[in-house]
Order: structure tokens, then C-alpha cells, then sequence
């Protein structure tokens, strides 16, 4: 363990909650060097919907190495991008009607977000971006900004501009704030400068698992079309299915200019991002906003074949759509009379805990008995599942028995409050 305090930098975090030494991992289990096998309810934050070390993307892939298939290859031609645009094409984009060209930034959700904000700027000749509290985007300094988190914004250096902050849905009781968007747009003395976009997440992930309505999207988006703002999902966290749904917004109906994907992207925890743009907005000039890594080609062979293995059809969704039923009622009989309170949208829900210190607790008894969980929102008081896609209903149940009985064990009584 010495090596990681000695020579590993001080911003290490997640390794601080889940102190094990990892060896191997597969489907929904991690193994450590002790051979203690822990159930993954974190999944890689999300990055690995379809299971760690899947089979059927790592027959793809070491197919494809073995082959000495284009490991890298800047922004060239390669038959595996290729075969990946073709898939994403067929099965994501054509079947919903999307005509959005595909961007490959870099390969982390942060660079995602930077070319949204940066293509959204240039288009408009704006630079005001509507982002919302607790919303979360990245940490380089673009997506920083539309960032609410003070411990992350803290570690800019630099003043964070550029930005107007909305209240998110339910932020505050009583306060509508797509009415006060409004108000300000329509006043000429508001003091808001008329905004490039709004950047919205569908359901906040790190942010708590705050999930905005159909009905408040699609005003946001009304919203935005009246006043010719642009409108971009950050889907990076809740999309590729996590709520039941390839894209989290697709029950709504919204149809963003932008959106951005990553983390489960390349199903594989292969580092691949996207920035999908409307067409009419794809503006870059060759190069303009470069970088070496930009397509991994790797992840263009594991995504691809886990596009066509899980988005084909509705099977998956409809499989992901009842796991996800089944949870949310688990957690709601274990918030009964308990101050705890069910928060989240599919596969991407939780339990809301009076404060921090109670989450903590919760999360550390489930690794002492072989769950690996993790906490969101701004005071980390949002015990969060986000086990993959493909956890069997067996697994299901078993790491929602072990964080039933963490609850239990803190002997909270419903009056206990924050
Ligand atoms: C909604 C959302 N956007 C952007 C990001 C940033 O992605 P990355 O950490 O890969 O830069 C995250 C990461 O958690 C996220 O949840």
C-alpha cells in the first residue's frame, strides 16, 4: 500500500474510500490481491455498463490486437473507425432521426464538454453558457466553469467566467427557475448576457442524482429555441443506457444540437469520447480544435460491437428498464422510515442520507462486506448505485441485501434530519 501513498500524487481519491489492492475483475466483480471478491456498485463511475473484462467486446478486442490492428493512428481513416461510424450510425443516430455529426475530441468526458461549449461559442459568437447548480462537466478549465462543485472549482487557479448559473430543477422549493430564465432573457436590463447554450444533465450525476422531469426539459428546450440559445446534453454519465434509454433524454422528447458521450461509450473502460453536433453547427475548420488523441481505436472496436450486441433491439433497454424498476422499489422499502429518501432515474438511483457523515458510514460498511459503493452530491450524502447494465438479478439483490443491512446497522429513525 506504501507505494501508492509514497510515490502516487495526493489527489488520488476514490482509492481513499476503497482501500484494496485490485488484481482482476469480470462481469460485475472485482477481485483483490487477497482474493476478497467485492461486488461492483460503482462500476468504474460509470464506464462500465456492460460488465468489466465483457466477453463478448474482449473477443472483438484481442482479435483486433492480435491482427495489429491501427492502435493509433491520430485522426486518420482506419477501418475501425469506419466500422464504428457505420454502427453508430445505423443503430443510434438513423433510428432516432438524428442528423448530427460525430466529433472525436479527446478521449476523457472533460474534452467532450470543452469542444460542446468551445463549437457552441464559435457558432454563436457568444460566450455566456447557461449552466445549472450541483451540475457536473469536467475539470479542465472550460468545463470547470459550468462546473457548481467549490472543492473542484477551488483547484482552478484561475477565475472561472463565462458562465450564468441556474438553479436546477427542484433546487429550491417554490422557485421556479425556467420562469426566471425567461424573465431575464426577455429584460434588457438584466444584466444576463444573451447566452451561446444551456448545458444540462439529464439526471445529475455527481450533483446527487438530482433527475429533471420530461415536462421541465422540454420547456428548457422551448426555452431555448424561442431565444435562439443552443442546447447541449451532457450525457457523458447517463447516457449509453444508464437510465434505460440509449440517451437519458429520449423519454422527453428533447432534441439537443450537442451532445456529449464518454464513459461507457467504449463499454470496455477504454478512454472515448464524442461530441455530437447538429449538422448546421459543425463549424470547426479543419484542425481548429486539435489533438493527438482524438479516436482510440481500440475503443472503436469495443463500442461498436457493444452497439450492435446491446442497442440493436429494444432487449436490452427492456432488460435494463425492469432492473431498474426492481431497484428503485428495494431502495424505496429501505428508506421506509428512515430520513432517507430515493433519488435518481433507471439504473442511476440512490438513497438521499441526512448528511455525508451517515452516506460514508452506509458506503463503508457495504466494503467490509464485499460491495464496492460510492456517494454523490455536495456534501457526498447521496449513496449512489451504478452497478453495470448486465448485473445479474441474482447480484442485484445481493449487493442491495448487504446495503439494506449497512442501513439497518445505523439505526436511523425517520424524525433524524440533516
Ligand atoms: C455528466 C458528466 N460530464 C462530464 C464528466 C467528466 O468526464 P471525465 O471525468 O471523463 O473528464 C463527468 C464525469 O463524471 C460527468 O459525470
Amino acid at each position: 500500500m506504501g507505494i501508492f501513498k509514497d510515490v502516487e500524487s495526493n489527489v488520488r481519491s476514490y482509492c481513499r474510500g476503497i482501500p484494496a489492492i485490485f488484481t482482476s475483475a469480470k462481469g460485475s466483480e472485482m477481485t483483490d490481491e487477497n482474493g476478497t471478491v467485492y461486488l461492483d456498485f460503482l462500476a468504474g463511475a460509470g464506464t462500465l455498463n456492460y460488465g468489466h473484462n465483457n466477453p463478448i467486446l474482449k473477443k472483438a478486442l484481442v482479435e483486433y490486437i492480435e491482427n495489429d490492428g491501427v492502435t493509433h493512428g491520430l485522426d486518420f481513416h482506419t477501418e475501425a473507425k469506419a466500422a464504428f461510424l457505420h454502427a453508430f450510425n445505423d443503430i443510434i443516430l438513423q433510428p432516432r432521426g438524428m442528423d448530427h455529426a460525430v466529433m472525436f475530441p479527446g478521449p476523457t468526458g472533460t474534452n467532450a464538454v470543452e469542444a460542446a461549449l468551445k463549437i457552441a461559442r464559435k457558432v454563436t459568437g457568444r460566450h455566456t453558457i447557461v449552466s445549472f447548480t450541483n451540475g457536473f462537466h469536467g475539470m479542465s478549465l472550460g468545463a470547470l466553469a459550468t462546473t457548481g462543485n467549490q472543492h473542484h472549482r477551488g483547484g482552478a487557479g484561475v477565475q472561472l467566467g463565462g458562465v450564468f448559473r441556474l438553479p436546477y430543477e427542484g433546487y429550491m422549493e417554490g422557485m421556479d427557475s425556467l420562469t426566471y430564465f425567461e424573465k431575464l432573457l426577455g429584460d434588457p436590463s438584466s444584466g444576463l448576457d444573451h447566452p451561446a447554450a444551456v448545458i444540462v444533465e439529464i439526471v445529475q450525476g455527481e450533483g446527487g442524482l438530482n433527475a429533471a422531469t420530461d415536462q421541465w426539459l422540454v420547456r428548457l428546450e422551448s426555452i431555448c429555441r424561442k431565444h435562439d440559445i443552443l442546447l447541449i446534453a451532457d450525457d457523458i454519465q447517463a447516457g449509453c443506457g444508464r437510465t434505460g434509454t440509449f440517451f437519458s433524454f429520449e423519454p422527453s422528447g428533447i432534441e439537443p444540437d450537442i451532445i456529449t458521450l464518454s464513459k461507457s461509450l467504449s463499454g470496455y473502460g477504454l478512454p472515448f469520447a464524442l461530441t455530437l453536433i447538429r449538422r448546421e453547427l459543425d463549424q470547426f475548420e479543419p484542425g481548429e480544435h486539435n489533438g493527438t488523441f482524438r479516436g482510440n481505436n481500440l475503443a472503436f472496436v469495443t463500442a461498436k460491437v457493444a452497439l450492435e450486441t446491446y442497442w440493436a433491439d429494444m432487449d436490452f433497454a427492456h432488460e435494463v428498464q425492469a432492473k431498474a424498476k426492481h431497484l428503485r422499489a428495494r431502495l424505496t422499502e429501505m428508506a421506509e422510515d428512515t430520513p432517507l429518501f430515493l433519488k435518481g432515474r433507471g439504473l442511476m438511483s440512490g438513497l438521499s442520507c441526512p448528511n455525508g457523515e451517515i452516506a460514508s458510514a452506509i458506503t463503508k460498511e457495504c466494503f467490509a462486506q464485499g460491495m464496492i459503493i460510492e456517494t454523490s452530491g455536495p456534501n457526498d450524502e447521496v449513496v449512489k448505485c451504478l452497478a453495470p447494465l448486465t448485473t445479474t438479478m441474482e447480484q442485484l439483490n445481493k449487493g442491495l441485501d448487504i446495503l439494506a443491512a449497512a442501513i439497518t446497522k445505523q439505526n436511523l429513525k425517520a424524525s433524524e434530519s440533516a
